[in-house]
């Protein structure tokens, strides 16, 4: 049975990921760290009492002297670093605290398996957010030059490097996803898509008056995150390590993904103005449903990502499997039945 340790298994990408290896007969640990609440919800169905699915270990990954020893402890097969301060425009807040964690944490991690366990194969969670969005270089691929926009960006320029550079150095099997936006009922609220969902919901349900947005332009590539955890696992089941993009090789607005989401709820928008004077109302009764609040603006923005994924379906035989419509219908139809349990 291989054993396989997922960083970040909290999190959308951690649950599905732990739930596709349980299928695949890994032994699943999970590194989480301690709460003063519990915040377990994504991955209660694999905990104890459901079938022992999911081995947890306590760590911050900011603690080198903790992966050390997990690492040695568990003597893991492949290593999912899932872990991070992950919201761009939170990170413009805390930026050494994201350094720390989406940064430097995975070098911690690294010298952990490097010195217990150099065979290990490590899966990093690069982002095209290293890309930076200049319209000019979409649709962004594995050889696009990297202008990262953000505190977080500039951290994840480090561990993707870093993965790199221990690839190079010590030979170490080290690959990075390079992954576009990927979505699901499960993302976090803060995240736009999802609170926009969640606010469709609330507002047909009559608990929410309108939704307030920053920048309805920023164009995005977004896919399914279910089909891209799959993508990770194939990536480390390689002959030689290496790097790839995961992408749908399709780019919308917020703008649409708002109309969308709330045509898949039975509301036609009408948009009106500009700029921070953008509103849409519900063509039919002519309410205010969609403003601009200024405060949801970063102070640099990543505005246009488009992915090209030839390279991970040429070599992986990796593909998306749900459309961008299926994605909005399925994040608006659970939020609607969440909202009204
Ligand atoms: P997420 O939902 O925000 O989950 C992040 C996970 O990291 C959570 O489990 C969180 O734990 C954990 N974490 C944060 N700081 C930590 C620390 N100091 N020590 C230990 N654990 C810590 O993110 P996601 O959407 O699943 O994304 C997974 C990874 O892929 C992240 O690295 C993200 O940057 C990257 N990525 C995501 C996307 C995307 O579109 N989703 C695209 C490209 C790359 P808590 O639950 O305790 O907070
Ligand atoms: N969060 C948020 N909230 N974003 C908004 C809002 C809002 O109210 N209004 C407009 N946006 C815009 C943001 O300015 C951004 O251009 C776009 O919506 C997407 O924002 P997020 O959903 O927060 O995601 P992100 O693209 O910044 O980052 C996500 O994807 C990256 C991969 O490209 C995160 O998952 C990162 O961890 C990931 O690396």
């Amino acid at each position: 049975m291989k054993k396989a340790v997922i960083t970040g298994v909290t999190g959308q990408d951690g649950s599905y990921l732990a739930e596709f290896l349980h299928e695949k007969g890994y032994e699943v640990h999970g590194l989480i760290r301690r709460h003063s609440t519990i915040n377990t919800e994504r991955i209660e169905h694999l905990l104890k009492g459901n079938g022992n699915k999911l081995i947890l270990h306590y760590a911050d990954m900011t603690d080198s002297s903790n992966l050390i020893r997990l690492m040695s402890e568990i003597k893991p097969d492949e290593v999912y670093n899932l872990a991070a301060q992950s919201h761009v425009g939170i990170s413009f807040e805390i930026p050494e605290y994201t350094a720390e964690a989406t940064g430097v944490a995975t070098i911690k991690l690294l010298e952990a398996i490097r010195l217990t366990n150099p065979k290990c194969r490590f899966y990093q969670a690069s982002t095209s957010e290293l890309f930076g969005g200049l319209p000019e270089t979409a649709p962004q691929s594995e050889k696009t030059p990297f202008y990262p926009k953000s505190p977080y960006g500039v951290a994840k320029l480090y561990s993707y490097w870093i993965a790199v550079n221990y690839r190079e150095s010590y030979n170490m099997f080290c690959c990075n996803g390079i992954l576009f936006n990927h979505e699901s009922p499960r993302r976090g609220e803060n995240f736009v898509t999802r609170k926009i969902t969640l606010a469709v919901a609330n507002i047909v349900a009559g608990k929410q008056e309108k939704l307030s947005l920053g920048n309805l332009n920023a164009k995005r590539d977004w896919g399914f995150a279910g089909d891209y955890v799959k993508g990770m696992w194939m990536m480390l089941q390689q002959d030689k390590p290496d790097d790839f993009v995961l992408a749908t090789n399709e780019t919308h607005t917020v703008r649409e993904f708002v109309d969308i989401a709330f045509k898949k709820a039975g509301i036609t928008l009408r948009f009106e103005g500009e700029g921070v004077n953008e509103k849409a109302y519900d063509a039919k009764t002519g309410k205010l449903l969609v403003d601009i609040n200024p405060e949801f603006f970063r102070p640099a923005e990543v505005e246009f990502l488009w992915g090209n994924p030839e390279k991970a379906e040429k070599t992986l035989g990796w593909k998306r499997e749900v459309s961008f419509d299926g994605l909005v219908e399925m994040m608006v139809r659970e939020d609607l039945k969440k909202v009204n349990e």
